[in-house]
Formats: structure tokens, sequence, C-alpha cells
């Protein structure tokens, strides 16, 4: 069985992106493989700098997982802060990797762009990720399109670690966004925290509809034909509408008569819709601080134990013992 393996930040609330990127996939390949998701909060360090917000976020991904559909009975769930063996893979592994390599990554320029400290933690984070990735013997690892170039990254100091020191690591596999490709915000733009352009999924109702009425578009009066290409609002509602609902949505821009404002809250209503189980099992989770914190725990046991024999391994490879 393939062993796949995730992590996710405690940097902010989950929106549409995250969900359909990151987490859905992750929860559908439940089914299908052995799997490891994280919360990576040594990773939040380079953005997120009061203690008190770093673990109130960790508590609510914590929860936004579980209530999307992570089960704990089939995967390994657990904070990376709880399996400290990670920092000294991420240490032995940065000898082996080349300046150049880091120097290349686009997520550190566009983050310092941003206005994020341009510390050495940030600068270095792809070899914390690699260490993430490569400490649990990981098959695949799905994410957005957004993190290909981090994963390309762990396969090339995977390599240069086998060069140096005989085969160690598995070259793990990439596995992008499911179907899904890059989610849109409400002005069009890759849906991101840092943007402002987000849709959160637990966030509540007023706040989600007046976001999606304010979605931009163009100024296509009611009576005319609208386009369907590059459409945020018909792509936005291709993830939550039923197939038929979609294809009525696209004949009705297509023949016209129907404003934006009219297919936005049919947007809005689907995007309730799809996420109501998972806010109810949220809420319910809520009430049960201890469960989530024991399910946590559990996980980490299970890492622990996975990361000890993967870095022993690693350990007699470079003559640390
Ligand atoms: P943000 O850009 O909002 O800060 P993160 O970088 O924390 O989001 O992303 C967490 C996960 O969600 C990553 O696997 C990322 O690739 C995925 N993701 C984020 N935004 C999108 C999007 N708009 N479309 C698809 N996947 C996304
Ligand atoms: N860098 C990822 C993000 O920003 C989160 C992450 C950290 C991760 N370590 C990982 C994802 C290992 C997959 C595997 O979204």
């Amino acid at each position: 069985m393939k062993r796949i393996l995730s992590g996710i930040q405690p940097s902010g609330s989950l929106h549409l992106g995250n969900y359909f990127g990151m987490m859905k996939p992750s929860i559908a390949l439940q089914d299908i493989g052995e799997c490891f998701y994280f919360i990576a909060d040594y990773h939040a360090l380079t953005s997120v700098h009061d203690p008190e917000t770093l673990r109130d976020h960790v508590r609510s991904v914590a929860l936004d997982f579980l209530a999307c559909g992570l089960d704990p009975a089939r995967s390994c769930f657990f904070r990376q802060s709880d399996v400290p063996e990670t920092t000294e893979l991420a240490w032995i592994l940065s000898p082996v990797t080349p300046m150049g390599l880091l120097e290349r990554a686009h997520s550190y320029k566009d983050k310092v762009a941003r206005g994020l400290d341009a510390s050495h933690g940030l600068f270095t984070y792809p070899v914390l990720m690699a260490a993430d990735i490569l400490l649990y013997d990981s098959d695949a690892v799905p994410v957005g399109k957004d993190q290909k170039q981090h994963l390309e990254m762990t396969r090339d100091i995977a390599q240069k670690f086998n060069e140096r020191y005989g085969e160690t690591f598995k070259l793990p596999e990439p596995l992008i966004g499911g179907d899904t490709g890059t989610v849109p915000g409400t002005d069009g733009q890759k849906m991101s925290k840092s943007y402002g352009n987000t849709l959160e999924i637990f966030g509540d109702e007023k706040s989600l509809r007046k976001k999606v009425m304010s979605l931009v578009t163009d100024s296509t009066p009611v009576e005319s034909p609208k386009p369907t290409e590059n459409s945020t609002l018909l792509a936005l509602y291709q993830l939550v509408a039923s197939p038929d609902d979609y294809a009525r949505m696209v004949t009705e821009f297509k023949s016209g008569g129907v404003g934006y404002g009219d297919f936005k809250k049919r947007l809005f209503e689907a995007v309730w819709e799809t996420f109501a189980p998972m806010r109810k099992r949220r809420a319910e989770l809520e009430r049960e601080p201890s469960y989530v914190e024991f399910v946590l725990r559990k996980g980490a046991d299970k890492a622990r134990r996975v990361a000890d024999g993967v870095l022993a391994r690693v350990r007699e490879a470079v003559g640390l013992r």
C-alpha cells in the first residue's frame, strides 16, 4: 500500500482553495493509501509570531481537517512539532542542499515581496518540507499546484543525498490538486489568504454571502449573453454545484436573460449547502477538545515510530553512529 503524506500550515481560516486543492484530494486518498497528515506548525513560525494565535490556528485547522472528513481510524493525523525528529532530519539534509536550489525558490521571493520577514527559516523552508516528506518514506504527496516546486526540491535533495551516501530515500511523487487545478478567488486571481480574496468554508453566513456577492464580474447587462470562458463565477460554481445545476448555469450564461446577481446567489447557496454537514461536524468537534487532542497525540505516537526508524537509517548512512 502506498504511503501518502501531506501537511497544511496553521496560518488562518480554511478557504475553498485549500479545501479543493489539498484537503479534499487528501481525504479521498484515505481509501487507497496509508495516510499521514500533519499540521505544519514549525513551518508556521515563519509567518505567525504570536504564540496564542499559533495555538488557536493549530486548534482550528485540526477541527477543519477532522470536520472535512479526515478519519483518524484510517489516517495518522498529528502536529509536526510533536515529531521533533523532523528538525534533526532537516539539519542533516541541509549540507546536501545546494544554495542555488534554495535561491531559485519562488515561494521565498513571493513571501518576502508580500512583506514576510526575510529570515533564515523562511529561506530554508523547503529543506524542512523535504524533511517532513522524507522522514516517513512517503510515496506520494497531495498538494496544490503552488507547492509543486517544493516537491521538486524535495526530490532533488533526496537524490543528492542518495548520490552522496547511497540509496537511503524514496523519491516521492507529487499529486497536484486532485482534478481541480488552481481555485480562483473573488477577484479572479488565485484564491489565497495573502490576496484577501478568499471564501472561507467555516465563516458565518452573512460574511460569506457578502463575499460571494462582491465577486468581480464584467459589466454585461442582464439580458445579454455572458462570456463563459475564464469566468470565476462558473469556475467556483462547478466545484460546489451538481453537474445538472452547473450545466443549467452555463446555458443561462450563453442565452442571456439572467443577471450576475442571480448567479451569485446560486453560488452562495451551493457553497453553503456543500459545507453544511462539515459545519455541523465541526461544531460537534469543537465541544470535544479532549478528543481532538487525543487524536493528535495518538497520531504523533505512530508518526514518531515511523520517523525513528527512518532517522536511524539516515544517521547510520551519514556516519552519526
Ligand atoms: P494560502 O495561499 O491561502 O496561504 P496555503 O499556501 O496555506 O494557502 O495553502 C495550503 C494548501 O492549499 C496547499 O497545498 C496549497 O497548494 C493549497 N491551495 C491554496 N490555495 C489554493 C488555490 N487557490 N487553489 C488550489 N489549491 C490551493
Ligand atoms: N508548504 C506547505 C504549504 O504551505 C505545507 C507543508 C509543509 C507541506 N510540509 C509539507 C505539504 C509536506 C506537503 C508535505 O501549504
